[in-house]
């Protein structure tokens, strides 16, 4: 993408321009936002993220999965920033222990909660800053963006996307079991997309994309097409 294109577009539309890239676990959103991010040289949001840091710090407090108020306070004190590709809280920088399947468990159960997704509403929406935002996660472009420039739903087989969260996990370390990681994705799968706020599904306007037979290189190409026909008919 021309620099220039991207400058241009910023200067049309009113706010930031946002490509939004939703889609279950292990479906490649999180690697394919970033680079995409990176190639636009657009800032980057993992919503996920905050609803783990969520779960992460209740936990830490002993505070309940179920206990709304308690999540409110804490979604309405979320000191948090994206540096540098990780999590920093209260001026810490979180390592990988948001990154596991316990974490992303946490954060799947404290997500149906409207209130705390009320409060992380106004947050992510700040976050979209010239000159522009690439955004990840489970409702960006049905909920969070709906006036993103470019909607992507990423989807895989439920076994492609345990091969890929296995690798992923086992590369950070962490002890992992192919069975055991299918049924909890499975069972988050099932959490994300049953509940009754901003469930897991396409933006009616989204262009799904389904990637079990596609590696990243490709995905991503395949992205940056889209966004640049995107802007091209905008511009
Ligand atoms: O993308 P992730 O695996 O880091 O997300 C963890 C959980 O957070 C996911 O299972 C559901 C929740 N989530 C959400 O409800 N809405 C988002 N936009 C992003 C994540």
């Amino acid at each position: 993408m021309l620099p220039t294109e991207t400058n241009l577009l910023a200067a049309k539309t009113k706010y930031a321009p946002v490509v939004a890239i939703d889609g279950p676990s292990g479906s490649g959103k999180g690697t394919i936002a970033l680079a995409v991010a990176r190639q636009l040289g657009w800032h980057y949001l993992d919503s996920g993220a905050l609803y783990r840091v969520i779960g992460y710090v209740a936990v830490k407090n002993g505070i309940d999965l179920e206990d709304e108020t308690g999540l409110i306070g804490l979604a309405d004190n979320l000191d948090i920033e994206f540096r540098n590709g990780s999590v920093w809280l209260d001026g810490e920088e979180i390592g990988d222990e948001i990154r596991t399947e316990e974490a992303g468990k946490r954060a799947s159960m404290v997500a149906p909660i409207r209130s705390v997704r009320e409060k992380l509403l106004v947050w992510q929406r700040s976050r979209a800053r010239p000159p522009g935002l690439v955004a990840d996660g489970r409702d960006m472009g049905s909920v969070v963006f709906p006036n993103a420039i470019c909607k992507i739903f990423l989807t895989a087989s439920a076994e492609a996307r345990t091969q890929r969260r296995f690798r992923q996990l086992r590369d950070k370390g962490f002890d992992v079991n192919i069975p055991q990681l299918f049924k909890e994705i499975s069972e988050r799968d099932a959490r994300d997309a049953n509940r009754a706020v901003s469930p897991l599904k396409p933006a009616e306007d989204a262009i799904v994309l389904d990637t079990t037979n596609l590696n990243i290189e490709v995905v991503v190409s395949e992205v940056m097409t889209l966004v640049r026909s995107t802007v091209k008919s905008m511009t």
